[in-house]
């Protein structure tokens, strides 16, 4: 049983990056629009504040109330699309429900989009040509080469559809050549569906949609959530229990979180490169592969 840990992967990535920072001229910048007082957004931001911070970009966090009109956040996103130091645009959500979001993730510039969330982006994902891949997905897929988890014919059930984690996933799956089925809420034979996975892939947003007693032996268990469960952090399938024997599975927390962190960082320098033509992105982009191998 192989306990998918990002550990071993993020240090040899920012090992490189920071080796790589130091080459650049300046410092990437990434500008994070964190609006109103959601507990968990804040928390976020602070984890990719800090992971930028220790490898050399540097970050300005923009608070804004969650009483802000409109108006002002897309004024703002247009100033910094124009501001040549900064490289990446992050618009942390959810967003409280006044803000029309898809108005505001189409107006970030798709060459400071580090989240992949323009439609541009997700467009260009769709078609495996170059784009910025949402962290989360790529998270996963880097993780999978690290420990040599080929999807090639694989069976793979994606739980949770949201543009954000589980489609991309799912359509990442896809590009290695798996057989993908996604499962939602009102998908009918979900126990049917987990017992034929060979690899599952957790995105529910919830808390127990399928447990650690309904997955076997030789499936590949990959945990997207993170919760709040009897004084625990716990991913979508709770505490594993020690005796529980699968394949492979990804801790919470240690896992895919951090590899999503570690992911943001890979898009902040491959926008920084594309936009000041420095370096050869696809020289840089191999050497990173090259890392998970
Ligand atoms: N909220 C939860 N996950 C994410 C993410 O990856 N990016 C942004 N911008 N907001 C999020």
């Amino acid at each position: 049983m192989i306990c998918l840990r990002a550990k071993p992967l993020i240090e040899k990535t920012q090992e490189y990056l920071v080796k790589l920072r130091r080459s650049l001229n300046q410092a990437p910048r990434l500008d994070v629009l964190l609006i109103g007082n959601h507990e968990a957004s804040a928390i976020y931001v602070g984890r990719k504040k800090q992971a930028a911070q220790d490898i050399g970009i540097d970050v300005v966090i923009h608070h804004i109330s969650d009483h802000a009109s409109q108006d002002h956040v897309e004024k703002l996103i247009s100033m910094l699309n124009n501001e040549s130091n900064c490289s990446g645009i992050l618009l942390q959500l959810p967003l409280p429900a006044h803000f029309n979001v898809m108005k505001l993730l189409t107006l970030i510039d798709p060459a400071k989009d580090v989240d992949g969330f323009h439609p541009l982006n997700k467009g260009n994902h769709l078609d495996n040509f170059a784009a910025f891949v949402p962290c989360t997905a790529l998270g996963v897929s880097r993780l999978l080469k690290f420990y040599n988890i080929n999807l090639q014919s694989k069976n793979v059930l994606v739980l949770g559809r949201s543009a954000i984690v589980g489609k991309p996933l799912a359509i990442e799956s896809l590009h290695q050549n798996a057989t993908v089925t996604i499962a939602h809420s009102a998908t009918k034979n979900l126990p049917d569906l987990v017992k034929q996975a060979d690899i599952i892939m957790s995105a529910t947003g919830h808390f127990g949609v399928i447990q650690w007693d309904q997955v076997h032996e030789h499936q590949i268990i990959i945990d997207v959530g993170i919760h709040r469960h009897n004084g625990d952090i716990v991913g979508d399938l709770g505490k594993k229990p020690a005796e529980k024997i699968v394949a492979a599975y990804t801790p919470v927390p240690g896992g895919v979180g951090a590899m999503t962190v570690n992911s943001l960082m890979y898009n902040i320098f491959k926008a920084y490169c594309l936009q000041k033509q420095s370096g050869c992105w696809a020289d840089i982009a191999q050497s990173i592969d090259a890392l998970t191998l």
